[in-house]
């Protein structure tokens, strides 16, 4: 009961935060590949039955759908996740390490802050069994699109040191561990966090890996990547 208070108040002050200007970021080291190995490892079992049990308690399901197949072109798709991703962003956002300078940030930052690790280990566990969606709205791309698209996927592009996105993020999109799974991610969420990787507003990555990859890539490219993975049905 209390956490729901939480949740409500979060959610009935979001209007008032954008209005009353930013809490002070909380301080947070960046992640070390070790310190965040500990911490996976540290973290209790998720169970999947109550894991949609606090989806639906906790209202995720409002923004992130029935199953986290996203309802609108706002919010992320979180089914199909890796297990360890979803409890790296949950716990990012929770102690101000995933802090992007901007109002939809701060609402899971609230979200992330009524949540103990408990919870956070079981909505994961829900959203890894629940498989991926392709993205109902994404657009097909002109075949040179589609080509340039595929070419950075699994070539990347020597010259301006960008190493296939495939190599890390598996030749479906189905991510491993903490690199995230793509196949099915709504294409204006995946641009949005692209440029705010781009941006350096979004800082949680270890060893700012995806804040290099990004760097060189053109807005036409981004888009082209979004609209990709978006129609990426992944393989078993
Ligand atoms: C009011 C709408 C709203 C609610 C309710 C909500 N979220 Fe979110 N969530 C968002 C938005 C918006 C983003 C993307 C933020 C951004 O662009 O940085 C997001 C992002 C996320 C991400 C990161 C996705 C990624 O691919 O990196 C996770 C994980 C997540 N939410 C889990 C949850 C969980 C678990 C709950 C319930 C306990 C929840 N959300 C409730 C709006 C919401
Ligand atoms: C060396 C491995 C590596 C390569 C190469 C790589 N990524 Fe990533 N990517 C990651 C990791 C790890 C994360 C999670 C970072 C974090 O914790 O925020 C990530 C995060 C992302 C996200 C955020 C997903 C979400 O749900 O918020 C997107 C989008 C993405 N990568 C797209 C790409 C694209 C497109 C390419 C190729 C141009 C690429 N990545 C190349 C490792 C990689």
């Amino acid at each position: 009961m209390f956490k729901q208070t939480l949740l409500a108040a979060a959610l009935i002050g979001m209007s008032g935060v954008a209005l009353a200007g930013h809490d002070a970021k909380p301080d947070a080291n960046p992640w070390s590949n070790f310190a965040l190995e500990n911490q996976l490892r540290a973290m209790p079992a998720g169970d999947v039955t109550r894991g949609q049990q606090i989806h639906e308690q906790m209202m995720c399901n409002a923004c992130h759908g029935e199953k986290g197949e996203s309802p609108s072109r706002n919010y992320a798709s979180l089914n199909g996740q890796t297990t360890d991703y979803t409890i790296k962003m949950m716990l990012d956002y929770r102690d101000g390490r995933r802090w992007e300078d901007y109002k939809q940030a701060e609402i899971m930052v609230k979200i992330a802050q009524a949540m103990d690790d408990q919870q956070i280990a079981d909505v994961a566990a829900f959203y890894a069994s629940n498989p991926v969606t392709t993205w109902s709205y994404s657009q097909a791309l002109s075949p040179e699109d589609h080509a340039h698209a595929d070419r950075l996927v699994r070539k990347g592009d020597v010259n301006r040191m960008i190493t296939p996105c495939a190599s890390c993020h598996g030749m479906h999109g189905e991510g491993n561990s903490v690199t995230p799974a793509l196949a099915g991610q709504v294409p204006e969420y995946f641009v949005r966090t692209m440029k705010a990787y781009q941006g350096h507003h979004r800082n949680n990555d270890v060893n700012a890996g995806m804040s290099q990859f990004t760097h060189d890539l053109t807005d036409a490219e981004i888009d082209a990547l979004a609209q990709y993975y978006a129609s990426l049905n992944r393989k078993p």
